[in-house]
C-alpha cells in the first residue's frame, strides 16, 4: 500500500534540529570496515534502507557486524581476502551507492555474486561501471541495456587501469578504486569534475595508501586496511531540506547542527546565497575527518538566478530543493548541465518539472535541465514516483502553497531520512500521513 502525505501551509521553521548520519559515508564505512583487518566501530550510523541493505549484503558475505544501538554498528573485518560467497542474490534495495560500490568491491573476488535491486533501481544504468570493471578483467554482466541485476562471475585477476571517466561520478569512482584494490599495480580515475572523495579519504582513515586531489585519485592494489572509527557526520543533504525550507517560509529562524561540510557536497549552499539566502556556519569543527558545521537559517526572499555549471556535481542530490527554492523565487532561474538527474532514484527533471507544473509553477523542462519562473504555487495531487528526495521536496512547496498537497508514494523517504516527518513536524511544518 502506498504511504501518502499530506501538506498544507506551515508555521515559520525554528528550532534546532539534528538530521541523520551522510548515507555516502554510511555506506562506505561498513565496506571498508568490512575488509579491514580487526575490528571498526562506526558511530552516526545513518540508519536508513540504503545504508541497512549493505549491512545486510556485507552479512551474508560472511562479516558480523554488531548493533550495540541505534546509528552504531560493531564490524569484525575480515581482511581483504576474507569476504564469502552466497548462493542467494545480494539485494541492494533502492541503493544506487550500495550496488554500484558493492560491484567494485566484488569484481575481484573468487566467488560469483549477483547483486539485484527494486524497481526504481532496475532502471538505472549500470554500463558506466561494468565498462571500467570489464577492463580491468574483470567477468560481469547486466542485463539488456546495461540495467541491473549485476551478476559478477569468478575472477580470474583484475588489472589495475587508469581511467578517464566520463561522467562526474562518485559512485563510478568509488567502483574502480575498490576494484582497485584486488588489482595487480596501479589503478587511477581522472574525473571530467571533481566529485565527492569519501572512497578515497576513508580508504586514508583505513591506512591504506592512496593519492587524491579534487578530480583524480591514484591506488595500488594488494594493500591492508586496518580497523578503525568512524564518527559520521550529518547529511548535508539532509539538511538541504530545511536550509530551503527555512529560506522559504517567512519568520524562519533555524539552527541545523552539526552538518557535514565537505565541499564537494555543500553546491546548495552557494547557490541559495547567490539568491539571497540568509545562512550562517557556526562553530566550523571537525568530525570523523570530515568539516562540519552549524548552520543558522532565517527567512529571505529569493530571486532567480542562472545556476553557474561549476556547481553542478557538488549539489547533484539537491536539484529537487533548488527546483521548489526557484518555484517560489521572484524571476527566471535557470539550469543546465544536468542531465544526470534523469538516472538517479527517478528522471528528476521530468518528475519535478510535471510536480511543479501541476502546482501552477510556469516552467520549461529542456533536455538537460529547466527554465523556471518563480512565483506562487497552489495545492494539487502529485506523484513523488517513489523518489525520497521529491517526496520531501515537495512537501516543503506544500507549506508555502495556497491549498493542500497531496504527495503520493513516500515511503522511500525511509531510505535516506528516516524521522523526517517527525523532525519537520516539530520545527514546524505542516505536514501528515495522509
Ligand atoms: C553518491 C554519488 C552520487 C549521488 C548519490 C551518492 C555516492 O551519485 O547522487 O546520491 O555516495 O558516491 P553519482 O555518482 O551517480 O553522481
Amino acid at each position: 500500500m502506498s504511504l501518502d502525505w499530506k501538506a498544507s501551509r506551515g508555521g515559520p521553521v525554528t528550532g534546532v534540529i539534528e538530521v541523520p548520519g551522510d548515507k555516502s559515508i554510511s555506506h562506505r564505512a561498513l565496506m571498508l570496515a568490512a575488509i579491514a583487518d580487526g575490528t571498526s566501530t562506526i558511530s552516526g550510523f545513518l540508519e536508513g534502507e540504503d545504508t541497512r541493505a549493505t549491512a545486510r549484503i556485507l552479512q551474508q558475505l560472511g562479516v558480523r557486524i554488531d548493533t550495540p544501538g541505534p546509528g552504531q554498528r560493531v564490524v569484525h573485518g575480515v581482511g581483504l581476502h576474507g569476504l564469502k560467497g552466497v548462493d542467494s542474490e545480494l539485494d541492494c534495495g533502492n541503493a544506487g551507492t550500495g550496488m554500484r560500490l558493492l560491484a567494485g568491491l566484488l569484481a575481484g573476488q573468487s566467488f560469483p555474486s549477483l547483486l539485484v535491486g527494486d524497481p526504481s533501481l532496475s532502471r538505472r544504468p549500470m554500463g558506466r561501471i561494468t565498462t571500467p570493471l570489464s577492463q580491468m578483467g574483470a567477468r560481469i554482466e547486466t542485463r539488456e541495456g546495461g540495467l541491473p541485476p549485476i551478476t559478477i562471475h569468478v575472477s580470474n585477476g583484475l588489472q589495475g587501469i587508469d581511467y578517464k571517466c566520463p561522467v562526474a561520478s562518485a559512485q563510478v569512482k568509488s567502483a574502480t578504486l575498490l576494484a582497485g584494490l584486488y588489482a595487480q599495480g596501479e589503478t587511477s580515475v581522472l574525473e571530467p569534475q571533481p566529485t565527492r572523495d569519501y572512497t578515497e579519504r576513508m580508504l586514508a582513515a583505513f591506512g591504506y595508501p592512496i593519492q587524491f586531489k579534487p578530480g583524480f585519485a591514484r591506488l595500488q592494489g594488494g594493500g591492508n586496511l586496518r580497523a578503525t572509527d568512524v564518527s559520521v557526520p550529518s547529511d548535508f543533504s539532509s539538511a538541504a531540506f530545511f536550509l530551503v525550507a527555512a529560506t522559504l517560509v517567512p519568520g524562519s529562524d533555524l539552527l541545523v547542527r552539526r552538518v557535514g561540510m565537505n565541499p564537494r557536497r555543500t553546491g546548495l549552499l552557494a547557490a541559495l546565497r547567490l539568491m539571497g539566502a540568509d545562512i550562517s556556519e557556526q562553530g566550523l569543527a571537525e568530525q570523523g575527518g570530515e568539516p562540519v558545521a552549524d548552520l543558522r537559517v532565517r527567512y529571505a526572499p529569493l530571486r532567480g538566478i542562472s545556476l553557474p555549471a561549476e556547481l553542478v556535481p557538488d549539489m547533484i542530490d539537491e536539484f529537487p530543493a533548488l527546483f521548489v527554492a526557484a518555484a517560489l523565487a521572484s524571476g527566471v532561474t535557470r539550469i543546465e548541465g544536468v542531465a544526470e538527474l534523469r538516472v538517479k532514484e527517478s528522471d528528476r527533471l521530468a518528475v519535478m518539472s510535471k510536480a511543479l507544473a501541476a502546482l501552477g509553477c510556469k516552467l520549461e523542462e529542456t533536455t538537460d535541465g529547466a527554465v523556471i519562473e518563480g512565483g506562487s504555487l497552489h495545492g494539487g495531487r502529485i506523484d513523488s514516483h517513489g523518489d525520497h528526495r521529491i517526496a520531501m521536496s515537495l512537501a516543503i512547496a506544500g507549506q508555502l502553497a495556497a491549498g493542500y498537497v497531496e504527495i503520493l508514494d513516500c515511503a522511500n523517504v525511509d531510505t535516506s531520512f528516516p524521522g523526517f516527518l517527525d523532525i519537520a513536524s516539530a520545527s514546524g511544518f505542516s505536514l501528515q500521513v495522509a
